[in-house]
């Protein structure tokens, strides 16, 4: 157990943090994927994202309903397919093979969750690689490995999005990445040690394995929290100075539990808001994969 005067070795109080939210950042990746479906739209394509919901849970079917809207106001297609609790998973397969097989579609988003006697993730795979918006396709972490194009995995596009648009520099910085899961601490450490302006990172990622982490997350310029355990990251496991990014969270009903303790705030020079940081930048994300999936598409 640490104890406050451990903690207060670690850390010297700065006053509270320069605040980074997502909504702006969202805003700037929607503005652009509406101008690049503009520019399709002039060629006679119009950029499609097709949504797959199963069963009739109020909560995914309001996320819809968002992405729907989303989409009009971007000029994308959004045909939709509502399939009954009861499918089954030959079933979800064949309406996925049906847009797979559609060339008017660019991009496939089944929402989550979906019933129990489904398999989420067998599903997945049967995507077609380019129309994966999500970006977690097996084959798009390949190409996100050796830096081929196709759709990036959403949350990791997001914070380097975040990082780049709050002109936070990265190349060249140290990165710290609590957690390794393969949704989000994973492809984003192979995402910002990428070769570009706003990556290049020395990128360390710490998890279990690694019980004195804190070692390694006190010397972060950047610290990512990425481990979906609630409270996880205190001030004594910050530099001070540092810019804090909370990418975990754990849902309890609605209520949603960040990784991040708010008292890092007191530490870091930039944090990421508890409610209104990485999320907006996600959803974001989803429709600038379909997009450059009709540019990729239509080449
Ligand atoms: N904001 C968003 O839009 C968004 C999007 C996607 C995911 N997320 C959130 O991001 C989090 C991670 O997602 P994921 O799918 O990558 O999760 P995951 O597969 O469960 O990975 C969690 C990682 O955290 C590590 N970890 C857990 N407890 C730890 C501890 N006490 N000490 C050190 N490391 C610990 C785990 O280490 P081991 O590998 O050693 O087990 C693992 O690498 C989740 O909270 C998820 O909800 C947020």
């Amino acid at each position: 157990m640490t104890t406050t005067s451990q903690s207060a070795e670690h850390h010297t109080p700065s006053g509270p943090a320069r605040l980074l939210p997502g909504a702006p950042v969202a805003e700037a990746v929607l503005a652009e994927t509406a101008a690049a479906a503009a520019r399709l739209r002039d060629r006679g394509i119009t950029p499609s994202l097709a949504t797959i919901l199963v069963g009739d849970d109020d909560a995914s079917a309001g996320y819809i309903a968002i992405k729907q809207r989303q989409a009009a106001e971007l000029g994308f297609a959004s045909p939709h397919v509502h399939l009954p609790a009861t499918v089954t998973q030959a079933e979800l397969h064949q309406a996925i093979a049906q847009f797979n097989t559609d060339p008017a579609v660019h991009g496939i988003l089944v929402q989550y969750p979906v019933p129990g006697h489904l398999d989420y993730d067998a599903a997945l795979l049967t995507i077609d690689p380019d129309k994966d918006v999500d970006g977690m396709h097996p084959l798009n972490m390949g190409r996100l490995a050796v830096g081929l194009p196709g759709p990036l995995p959403c949350t990791p596009a997001g914070i380097e999005a975040l990082l780049a648009y709050h002109e936070i520099p990265v190349a060249g910085r140290e990165v710290v990445i609590l957690g390794r899961g393969a949704t989000l601490g994973r492809p984003l450490a192979m995402l910002l040690a990428q070769k570009r302006p706003t990556a290049n990172a020395a990128v360390t990622v710490v998890h279990t394995g690694v019980p004195d982490w804190a070692r390694y997350t006190r010397r972060a310029d950047i610290l990512v929290a990425a481990a979906g355990v609630p409270g996880i990251v205190r001030p004594e496991h910050v530099r001070p100075g540092a810019v804090v990014i909370g990418a975990g969270v754990r849902y309890e009903g609605r209520r949603l539990l960040p990784d991040v303790d708010e008292a890092c705030a007191e530490v870091a020079g930039a944090i990421t808001p508890r409610v209104g940081g990485v999320g907006p930048t996600t959803v974001a994300m989803l429709f600038r994969n379909a997009v450059r999936a009709a540019e990729r598409a239509s080449q």
